[in-house]
């Protein structure tokens, strides 16, 4: 079995965190989506990986995933030059994978659940497609399933305007290689994508097996900002240990399961968990609330931030009160003391401002 993650796309979504970098490689408790999917995989035994890339972010990629050298898998970098579809980046990638089943994982979608038991089940009762599903609310955002009382999928339709089900296609599936032959007897959607779904109904079409598991665990396509707070909770929430590697003073208070390294700067403030500090981080007449994943080398001084996420190098100082909220970085919050009742700002394209 091999693996084929799915890292190209520009992440519009995302905007503006993603116009200086890969939407998989934005951090969830600090540590980038792509290498939970990176985990997940190799936990699974799978030690043959292939990771499609665009040429924009390919090489941001390639250096993190290098640099922390983490897994011990052999991974191969398939550049796919235009976001023509997850079908497409399949197709481009026909060599790497030749004629062994792979798991296909797109590179945004977090589950809280190992994906072992899904991989064993394609070994046991070998499909040529496996589909996880999951119930969602709004069913016209996903690829949606119709299947029957055994499992068996009946139907898949691309982001249906009138969905008949609410079982969403989560962004991993597992092919035979016959899902090359349905690619190539598709055309491009509407949105002019070769689409995975169309390619799956293709074998649904020729009466070939096509699988399906409901997940009932956490499913997070963390392509948008509400998803990105949010998978950023449930990780906090579910997978974070207390790790506190510096001592506070006694103007200083710890509570709950937070990760704090040995670097940290603590003064006169309170951090609660769940919380994950980075290296490097100053936090000075401060208050910091669960749910914050503050990123390495970041200030936060004299203020009060709760259910955020900052990347690295950010500035937060002097505010009261600052939640739901994602800083990229290099970001600075600062209170202007001499400019009372104004607001100053330097902000990117698409950033948001909530006053
Ligand atoms: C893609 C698939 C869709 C699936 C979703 C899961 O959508 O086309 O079927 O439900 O991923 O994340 P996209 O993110 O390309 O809109």
């Amino acid at each position: 079995m091999k693996a084929l993650i799915l890292a190209g796309g520009s992440g519009t979504r995302l905007r503006p965190i993603t116009y200086t970098g890969a939407k998989q490689l934005v951090p969830v408790a600090n540590k980038p989506i792509l290498f939970y999917v990176l985990d997940n995989i190799v936990a699974a035994g799978i030690k043959d990986i292939g990771i499609i890339i665009s040429p924009e972010t390919g090489q941001e990629i390639r250096r993190a995933v290098d640099q922390a050298g983490l897994w011990s898998a052999r991974i191969n970098y398939i550049i796919q030059e235009k976001p023509l579809g997850l079908a497409q980046a399949v197709a481009t990638a026909r060599s790497f994978l030749a004629d062994s089943p792979f798991v296909m994982y797109l590179g945004d979608n977090l589950i809280g659940k190992n994906i072992s038991d899904f991989v064993d089940a394609f070994h046991r009762n070998a499909p040529d497609a496996q589909i996880l599903l999951k119930e969602v609310p709004n069913p016209s955002s996903f690829g949606i399933a119709t299947v029957d009382p055994g499992g068996r999928v009946i139907k898949l339709v691309e982001k249906p305007p009138q969905p008949e089900s609410n079982l969403a296609l989560v962004g991993i599936y597992i092919f035979s290689p016959k899902i090359f032959e349905a690619i190539e007897a598709i055309s491009p959607s509407a949105r002019g994508e070769l689409e995975i779904t169309d390619a799956i109904q293709r074998l649904i079409d020729w009466n070939l097996q096509v699988n399906s598991d409901i997940i009932h665990e956490w499913w997070l396509d963390t392509g948008k900002k509400d998803d990105l707070l949010n998978a950023n909770r449930i990780v906090l929430d579910e997978l974070i240990q207390a790790d506190i590697k510096v001592i506070p003073g006694p103007d200083s208070k710890i509570t709950g399961r937070v990760v704090v390294p040995a670097d940290v700067t603590i003064r006169n403030s309170t951090i609660r968990g769940p919380a994950i500090i980075g290296s490097g981080v100053r936090i000075v007449d401060s208050f910091i609330g669960p749910f914050s994943s503050i990123g390495n080398n970041s200030s936060i001084l004299n203020s009060s931030i709760e259910h955020v996420v900052l990347l690295e190098h950010c500035e937060i100082n002097g505010i009261d009160r600052l939640e739901d909220s994602i800083l990229g970085r290099n970001a600075v919050v600062r209170k202007n003391h001499s400019k009372r009742g104004t607001i100053s700002l330097i902000i990117s394209d698409d950033s948001v401002i909530e006053l």
